[in-house]
């Protein structure tokens, strides 16, 4: 099994002929489920497919595109969305041919430092699964290690097979998953790891499970159980944001919510974020830390306009600037 980090990799097994169960599994989305009146019905046959029905590739791929194109650099992993994309839908197209669907293997790993647009991806990832009928829901369950594990033997199995329930027909995003492999052999974590691989086999499919952490961390955490890695035959890697970066996501977010920031404003923020980025090497939160600055710099205009205003109402424009004075580190 050969990993390839920010592409997609054939799953294991992938290319095999698949029993007809999995292709229909596959085949349900909700144009085509009307055609299989159970998912344990044969899997349908090439002259059973109408014909004219086409496969609204386009519109699909639209609804993400949207999501995605706001989204500041990421080129990498605005790519990897576009394959897993493009595998889903030629995977398709290849069934309604008769040929085999290919890997249907989907659980991913994503790594990257805080704040680098992991969740936000997930979402997105999950609602693409959706759109393309290999997800029911396309909804997210986030949880992290304390939503796992549990605090004896057996607790633990329950709440993780309990969180799985949740995820069926979505995404099971897990954070911080190293966390799971950190206490050693005694560790309930590791009775978490178990039974999400156990559901892994048991429900092939029905949901798609994420692990998330900081890219060091995810690499030991993958060495702790060699039957780990090709689980998860994709791996996308969220880099770091530049400090240009994170100004242009400052700016966005600034926008989203009507306000601007002025030249000098911008030029104070840069300063801020250079430095927090150097004195932060290991616990800087990228686009997080800019949000939340720019949700502090809203709250101080707001205190500086009502102490500046006390007889009169600021203008339109003065209600939308963010000044230097109101970024504060
Ligand atoms: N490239 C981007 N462009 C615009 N906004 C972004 C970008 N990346 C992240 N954000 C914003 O930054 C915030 C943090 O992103 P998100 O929660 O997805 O990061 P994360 O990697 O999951 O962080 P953590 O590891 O802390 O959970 C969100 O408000 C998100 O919308
Ligand atoms: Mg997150």
């Amino acid at each position: 099994m050969r990993q390839m980090s920010g592409h997609v990799v054939s799953g294991p097994g992938g290319g095999y002929t698949r029993p007809s169960r999995q292709i229909n599994v596959v085949l349900r989305s909700q144009e085509l489920a009307h055609a299989s009146s159970s998912s344990s019905a044969p899997a349908l046959e090439p002259a059973s497919m109408p014909s004219a029905a086409p496969l609204p590739a386009a519109d699909h791929y639209a609804d993400i595109q949207k999501d995605l194109e706001p989204m500041i650099g990421m080129d990498n992993v605005k790519a990897l969305v576009y394959e897993v994309y493009a595998l889903l839908y030629v995977s398709r197209m290849r069934t309604e041919a008769g040929l085999s669907g290919g890997s249907q293997v989907y659980h991913m790993i994503f790594k990257g430092n805080p704040g680098t647009g992991k969740t936000t991806i997930a979402r997105i990832v999950a609602k693409l699964f959706q759109k393309m009928g290999v997800l029911s829901k396309g909804h997210l369950i986030e949880v992290e290690r304390a939503d796992l594990v549990g605090e004896y033997i057996g607790h633990t199995a329950q709440k993780t097979r309990d969180l799985v329930r949740k995820a069926m027909g979505g995404v099971l995003f897990v954070d911080e998953a190293y966390s799971l492999a950190r206490g050693g052999e005694k560790d309930f974590g590791k009775e978490a790891i178990d039974t999400l691989v156990k559901a892994m086999e048991d429900h092939r499919n029905q949901f798609v499970l994420i692990l998330a952490g900081y890219p060091l961390e995810i690499e030991q955490f993958l060495m702790t159980n060699p039957g780990l890695p090709s689980r998860f035959p994709i791996q996308v890697e969220f880099p770091d944001y530049s400090v240009e970066q994170l100004l242009q996501i400052g700016e966005s977010m600034a926008k989203e919510r009507d306000y601007v920031m002025l030249p000098q404003t911008v030029f104070k923020l840069r300063q801020l974020l250079m430095q927090e980025k150097q004195n932060e090497m290991f616990s800087f939160s990228n686009a997080r830390f800019v949000r939340n600055t720019i949700e502090k710099a809203i709250r101080h205009q707001a205190v500086r306009l009502i102490g500046q205003y006390t007889n009169a109402v600021p203008g339109r424009q003065e209600l939308m600037t963010i000044r230097p004075e109101d970024i504060k580190g």
